[in-house]
């Protein structure tokens, strides 16, 4: 049997998914987001972002090592390349022998089933161009680019992942994924699928940080109109998840609260808000004191339960579980 599109044990396989995806407390909701760049003993700050490195193989699997003991067990890890390692199909991000493969088979020997890791599989990190797919002349062409996404996600389902993120807003990608997945047999990896995912202007430090923008134009062929209404996005998440995705996420967050209140209540599979890097980065220039960022922070993520989040992308997630604010 290898052929099934939807298989909803996916989601219990472990007690971490169990516990991120069904565990009640805000705790357990929350992931976070780190940056892997080829080399060793590089811890290298992002402007706009304090406290979120881009981190070598070594000090991002003790980071992640050090946030596991805190409890902070569901991490989702992007690769970022240097303008060596691109090409103009992505070719690296396929690679079993990259950073981010690497990172997650040793993390998975070290924590087994207790971590609980999400791995990005966009063509932007690892594109000359930038953009989210393949390009002929200045067009962005589906069908190709999702041969080349379910390369790079038979990649990381190899290294061990729990699930393939797939960020990058292709049709039909979601059906190739899971497709390919059966063939190969990964019938326990799963895919987050970044299903309500608009061209917003919230994106711009994690561009920084992941050297991700594109070199001409925009997103907005791909990613969703920013004046779209709920019909749309319900299209898209419902489609998603006839396609066999085992989460769905609305992103970015604070926006879309509407957006993900009405996602959330009508699909049947679990919902995860992406709380993005813009949305982090205001919340750090207004809050600098502690007391006054435990607040915020808790009035945002409480925000997301609200409206239905399952799963809560976060770039405060680490200090929020070890400051004990949730
Ligand atoms: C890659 C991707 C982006 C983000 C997550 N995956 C950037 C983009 O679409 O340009 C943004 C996350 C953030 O801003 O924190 N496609």
């Amino acid at each position: 049997m290898d052929d099934l599109d939807v298989r909803p044990r996916i989601n219990r396989w472990t007690k971490a998914r169990r516990d991120l995806i069904f565990g009640p407390a805000i705790a357990e909701c929350l992931v976070q987001p780190h940056f892997v760049v080829n080399g060793s003993g590089i811890d290298q700050a992002i402007p706009g972002m304090p406290g979120i490195n881009r981190q070598s193989k070594d000090v991002l699997i003790e980071t992640i090592s050090r946030d596991f003991s805190l409890g902070l067990s569901a991490h989702m890890i992007f690769p970022v390349m240097s303008e060596s390692e691109k090409d103009n199909r992505g070719t690296k991000a396929a690679d079993d022998g990259m950073p981010l493969q690497s990172v997650v088979r040793d993390l998975k020997e070290k924590f087994g089933d207790e971590i609980l890791l999400m791995t990005d599989a966009c063509l932007c990190t690892s594109t000359d161009h930038g953009h989210c797919g393949l390009l002929e002349g200045k067009n962005i062409v589906n069908d190709l680019s999702v041969e080349t996404l379910v390369g790079i996600s038979l990649s990381h389902a190899r290294a061990g992942t729990d699930y393939v993120c797939l960020s990058d807003m292709m049709d039909g990608r979601v059906l190739s994924v899971r497709r390919a997945l059966e063939k190969e047999g990964f019938n326990s990896t799963g895919i987050m699928s970044y299903s309500v995912k608009y061209a917003s202007s919230f994106y711009g430090p994690f561009r920084d940080a992941a050297s991700s923008a594109p070199s001409f134009g925009d997103r907005s062929s791909h990613q969703m109109d920013v004046r779209s209404d709920y019909r749309e996005a319900i299209l898209e998440a419902k489609t998603d998840v006839e396609e066999g995705c085992d989460i769905a996420m609305v992103k970015p967050g604070l926006p879309y609260l509407d957006v993900l209140k009405e996602v959330s209540s009508r699909i049947e599979r679990p919902v995860a808000v992406y709380n993005v890097s813009g949305e982090y980065s205001m919340v750090m220039g207004y809050a600098n004191d502690s007391t006054q960022r435990k607040r915020v922070v808790l009035e945002i993520l409480g925000s997301f339960v609200r409206a239905g989040a399952d799963i809560i992308v976060s770039y405060h997630s680490r200090e929020a579980i070890r400051e004990g604010w949730v």
